[in-house]
């Protein structure tokens, strides 16, 4: 996945909000001339977006594929402004509002500051980080990662040293562990470079043919999910019983393997059963919940493709993969079995740039 090439992916999202593509941007947000600091510099403004994955979650942390893509319309946004030092850090909607050596050095915003101020060669700066998301928190949408990558991305603006997607991708991992203990990268790695991707723990991400049009929806349950906790209940189930762990993960790879295919011939209805067919190894591996089932039935009962958990699971989203005539009956369906939020969005391959070789 190139660097500094034009995705090759656009995802379009209803609704719409935040910079396209995450790339930081100074001056006001809402094109005004800047006056709250006269003479001093605008403030830095960077986001990233949430992710869904489409399958393979928790068998990608024993080492087999998975496929996610980002969400680029649910986005977490973070701000810098100039402002007395010591660095002070605005997260409205976690309650923090304090200078950054109040913070705990292991809190995920402590550390994702202090971890690329290092990077860069730097020291926080004298600045207000204020935090702003719209991706919701404890839902499977990679709200954690989504802001370490935005704060990143301001920071990188602020000094002035562009930071290319695998960088941004393994310092947000570091956060990621914080949270999560054993995460397999794919959330960073998603949403740092904000395109489909075919993930391998410790590869390099492969990015994802995608031969037609896919149209999802991505269902709330409004039930928080700690990936940590999910995650580590999977391993300890997996070291009670490795044999039959290891062939159930054995089978996720199956079923990503034949959606990598289906999705590179643009066949969603092939796609559609290998979702199908990973929720159901899901629920063998343990971490459904009667909330996702109940979303899951009604979104395939509703006339979607397939349907299936993603994410940690236990509570957290669902998503569904839809024809579009059938989008908005299957969105009623699923607020009917009691989705708390139900978004839509489209993956699909741009044709590929050619840069001249001249
Ligand atoms: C969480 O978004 C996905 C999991 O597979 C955990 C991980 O990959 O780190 C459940």
């Amino acid at each position: 996945m190139g660097t500094g090439r034009h995705p090759d992916y656009v995802l379009a999202v209803d609704p719409c909000r935040g910079d396209p593509g995450g790339r930081p941007h100074t001056g006001d947000p809402g094109g005004r001339p800047y006056t709250g600091n006269p003479g001093g510099r605008p403030p830095v403004r960077a986001s990233a977006s949430g992710k869904v994955i489409l399958l393979g979650e928790h068998a990608v942390v024993y080492g087999r594929p998975a496929i996610a893509v980002p969400l680029s319309g649910l986005r977490a946004t973070a701000i810098l402004t100039p402002h007395p030092g010591p660095l002070r850090v605005q997260a409205p909607a976690v309650g923090i509002d304090a200078p950054l050596p109040d913070l705990p050095p292991d809190h995920p915003l402590a550390r994702i500051v202090h971890l690329t101020v290092a990077h860069l060669r730097q020291t926080p700066p004298d600045a207000l980080l204020r935090i702003e998301s719209d991706i919701p928190v404890a839902s499977g949408l990679g709200s954690g990662a989504a802001v370490s990558t935005a704060v990143v991305r301001a920071l990188a603006a602020w000094y002035g040293v562009p930071l290319d997607p695998p960088t941004v991708s393994a310092l947000v991992y570091e956060v990621e562990r914080i949270y999560h203990g054993t995460p397999s990268g794919i959330d960073n790695t998603v949403i740092a470079h904000e395109q489909p991707v075919y993930f391998v723990r410790g590869r390099p991400p492969e990015p994802l043919p995608v031969g037609g049009v896919l149209h999802l929806l991505v269902a709330d349950s409004g039930v928080p999910s700690q990936t940590r906790e999910v995650v580590g209940d999977v391993r300890r189930r997996w070291e009670a019983e490795p044999a039959r762990y290891e062939a159930l993960f054995d089978r996720v790879a199956e079923e990503v393997e034949a959606a990598r295919r289906a999705i590179a011939r643009g066949n969603a209805r092939a796609l559609g059963e290998r979702m199908d067919a990973n929720h159901e190894i899901l629920r063998e591996i343990g971490v459904s919940a009667p909330v996702l089932d109940r979303l899951v039935e009604a979104a395939r009962r509703a006339g979607a493709l397939g349907a299936k958990l993603s994410g940690a699971g236990r509570g957290g989203n669902v998503v569904a993969l839809v024809d579009p005539p059938a989008a908005d009956r299957v969105e009623a369906a699923l607020r009917t079995a009691g989705a708390a939020r139900v978004w839509r969005t489209d993956v699909f391959q741009k044709p590929q740039r050619h840069e001249d070789t001249k």
